[in-house]
């Protein structure tokens, strides 16, 4: 019907610069799972394959990606990458490898000259990376938001049963 139109429903974007990559930031995807956030992910490296890296961001931004994250380690320039090629917002996630052990990543990331931002999570942290995509498309999604709020209430609830476990007084 004239009119009438079927929007397709935001995602994220996760890509990492290698499969050595991919049992921590799964952990995004699990995060987003968990909070019916849909996504796509790949494998794709700056260095490696800049051509395939390009194609994949700008193609993903046309089609409706809302949210980039990108996991990186040792030099760990894709998230800086990836950015280049997408206005939208891009979450970076060092990852522990190599001789440094993520400290190299972590400062490649969140060292990101002005004009072209990464968000920076911690070493590792890429189900943090996933809930920080979530938060920015809950802004335009309320459903998404109260899935978000339910999400901290039980992280809240966890708290409370865990400190039963250990409380004790001797006062
Ligand atoms: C980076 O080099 C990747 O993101 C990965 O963390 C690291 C090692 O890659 P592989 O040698 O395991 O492919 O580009």
């Amino acid at each position: 019907m004239a009119g009438d139109h079927n929007p397709v429903k935001p995602w994220v974007f996760i890509v990492m610069g290698s499969d050595s990559d991919a049992e921590v930031m799964s952990q995004a995807a699990a995060a987003l799972d968990e909070l019916k956030v849909p996504y796509e992910m790949h494998v794709a490296s700056a260095h490696r394959t800049p051509e395939r890296t390009k194609t994949l961001i700008e193609q993903s931004d046309r089609e409706g990606a809302a949210v980039f994250i990108a996991g990186a380690g040792v030099a760990a320039h894709l998230p800086g990458v990836v950015a280049s090629f997408t206005t939208k917002p891009v979450i970076g996630v060092p990852l522990a490898s190599g001789a440094l052990q993520g400290f190299d990543a972590l400062l490649a990331i969140v060292q990101m000259p002005p004009g072209i931002p990464v968000a920076t999570v911690a070493i590792g942290g890429a189900r943090n990376a996933g809930i920080l995509a979530a938060e920015i498309m809950a802004g335009a999604d309320g459903e998404l938001a109260k899935r978000l709020k339910d999400h901290r209430a039980s992280m809240a609830t966890t708290v409370v049963e865990k400190s039963k476990k250990v409380e004790r007084s001797t006062r």
